[in-house]
């Protein structure tokens, strides 16, 4: 398959390659090698219709050390506000010879309709509360990398389970490895099916991360969220958040984890973002290398 739509249709063995080329591309940046030639011949557009930070440079950045010609595109400063559709949008990229679209979209399932649509390697940067699998897959070489192995760890990811990608994507990839996961956060942002996913439900944070090895901390999508969807923000953080005093009172260290953007004094204090059990921005140097080994996999079946 020429495209990453989600870990929904990725088995173990593509996890591990993926891992295991990631591991030589981040030995390469290490050595302060910044650019290798893989791919001077393919062009990739990276179509944003959502805001990002993270995502959008990492996979810019991604590309470029592998001396693709990249292409940016932002939604907000372009012909959709005029009304053009998605497919001519896409469709008019691809005839400058665009070889791959790196793709966000509010809309679930965008990436999978665009793959049906358009002659070109898809990458789902993030499909509106449905999948965002390259952060799945940084968050779990994340893992790896501070923990040895995901098999057989204790993963709980909190906060607005219902309405996050990261959620989902992440519950897929830690099971497909052999993570026990559960998911902790008010009942009126978790999803009705989530027990059908084989992930435990757990609403007390306390519980929760002394089950766990690596809590997984994630915002509130206010962009997503119905007024009827309470609790309040401070609610929230009374019952949701964790502080170093909450750590501290723990007979063991957790690693902390956090896809971003944060939202400080929310569901994370700044005195634990900025702790030594945070990993926070080693998910972020690694989601270079993790998305430089999606893109040179893709690609070698362009080429
Ligand atoms: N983690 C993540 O997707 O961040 P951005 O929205 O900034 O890309």
């Amino acid at each position: 398959v020429n495209h990453l739509l989600g870990i929904k249709y990725l088995n173990e063995s593509d996890i591990q390659l993926i891992f295991e080329t990631a591991d030589h591309f981040k030995e390469v940046i290490n050595r302060s090698i910044k650019k290798v030639p893989s791919l001077r011949d393919i062009t990739i557009a990276n179509i944003f219709f959502e805001n990002s930070t993270r995502t959008k440079l990492s996979f810019e950045l991604a590309e470029k050390r592998l001396s693709a010609d990249v292409l940016n595109f932002s939604a907000s400063q372009s012909s959709v506000k005029k009304g053009e559709t998605l497919i001519d949008t896409v469709n008019n990229i691809l005839s400058m010879k665009v070889d791959m679209v790196v793709m966000r979209h509010s809309n679930p399932g965008a990436g999978i309709f665009l793959a049906k649509h358009v002659k070109a390697s898809i990458i789902n940067a993030g499909d509106g509360a449905h999948e965002h699998p390259t952060q799945a897959l940084l968050d779990s070489y994340s893992i790896r990398e501070k923990l040895g192995d995901v098999a057989g760890k204790n993963v709980v990811i909190v906060g607005d389970i219902l309405h996050s990608r990261v959620a989902l994507s992440n519950i897929f990839a830690l099971k497909l490895q052999g993570a026990n996961v559960k998911v902790c956060g008010p009942k009126t942002l978790m999803p009705k099916y989530i027990e059908s996913l084989g992930v435990g439900v757990e609403m007390n944070l306390r519980k929760a991360l002394e089950w766990c090895d690596v809590a997984n901390m994630l915002r509130i999508q206010n962009e997503r969220l119905d007024i009827s969807y309470f609790p309040t923000t401070r609610e929230y953080t009374q019952q949701f958040g964790v502080n170093k005093k909450l750590l501290d009172s723990l007979d063991k260290e957790i690693v902390i984890m956090h896809p971003g953007p944060i939202n400080r004094g929310v569901e994370i204090t700044s005195d634990v973002a900025d702790s030594k059990q945070s990993i926070i921005l080693n998910q972020v140097e690694n989601g270079v290398a993790v998305r430089m080994a999606v893109i040179y996999l893709l690609a070698s079946k362009i080429k």
